[in-house]
């Protein structure tokens, strides 16, 4: 039976490629969505998420979270995912209203009831949600059966040379959910940087004809690759997270101790 999973979000282009491949996989059962200030301001990823699992026909609830990090500003992305945060992509407004009562309480309330061990949750953006749920009630932490998260990078960072953008963006939150002692799972842009939408890939995307393909191919194609970089597209890198969900042997990794430096 597939596990239940929440997945925490900023979309961002890469978190609605992530969304549309979630709510596409039986092997993942998304029971809600909790979004987050990040790429863009929160008005726009609470709207970005409605729309998008509108589009993929299975509209999850979506709950909204932290609109800044915990102590620094917030973060701004738009010169990558535009200012709507679906740079390329033009969707219909929602028809939902967010669900009622905020991300981290509802990240308290379906850890607190689950069974040790027995929640998924899919992290694609700064981690302000979690840690703020966490800090007000550390014990759900066993609640959790692993946190996979998109983020950080065991080389060079992407947003400086010593950062990457989600653990950047909100690093004390890193550092509560890091310290949690939930199971964590870590997709690094070490890995991200591999899965890169090519033409020929998002040719093929298209290529299958769906309502949700055809999103997934316009994100893939609104969103550029650095030139700082010298990648042939942009590195779809929250779909990575997902995907590891839905076939963890596409990746290999390793234990390691990890410290948030703040
Ligand atoms: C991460 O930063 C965001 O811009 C993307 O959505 C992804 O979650 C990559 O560093
Ligand atoms: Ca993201």
């Amino acid at each position: 039976m597939a596990a239940t999973t929440i997945i925490d979000c900023d979309p961002g282009n890469d978190d609605a490629i992530a969304l549309l491949l979630a709510l596409a996989s039986p092997e993942i059962a998304v029971a809600a969505i909790t979004v987050v200030a990040g790429n863009v301001g929160l008005d726009h990823t609470s709207r970005n998420a409605r729309a998008v699992a509108e589009l993929a026909g299975h509209p999850v609830p979506v709950h909204d979270g932290a609109v800044k990090p915990l102590l620094r500003p917030a973060p701004d992305a738009s010169h990558i995912h535009g200012d709507t945060g679906l740079k390329g992509a033009t969707l219909p407004p929602p028809s939902r209203a967010p669900a009622p009562g905020s991300a981290a309480d509802h990240l308290r309330a379906v850890l607190r009831a689950a069974p040790r061990r027995s929640v998924t949750i899919c992290a694609l953006g700064p981690l302000t949600n979690l840690a703020l749920a966490l800090a007000i009630e550390p014990g759900i932490a066993d609640g959790i059966a692993r946190i996979v998260l998109m983020g950080g990078a065991i080389g060079l960072g992407n947003t400086t040379p010593a950062a990457e953008f989600n653990i950047l963006a909100d690093p004390h939150a890193a550092a509560i959910v890091f310290a949690a002692g939930a199971p964590i799972v870590m997709v690094p842009i070490d890995l991200t940087h591999q899965a890169i939408a090519t033409a020929p890939r998002i040719a093929a995307i298209r290529a299958v004809g769906t309502a949700p393909a055809r999103l997934a191919a316009d994100l893939m194609a609104g969103y550029p690759p650095r030139a700082k970089f010298g990648f042939a597209g942009g590195p779809v890198h929250d779909a990575c997270a997902v995907a590891y969900l839905v076939r963890p042997e596409l990746m290999s990794g390793r234990d390691c101790r990890v410290t948030i430096d703040v």
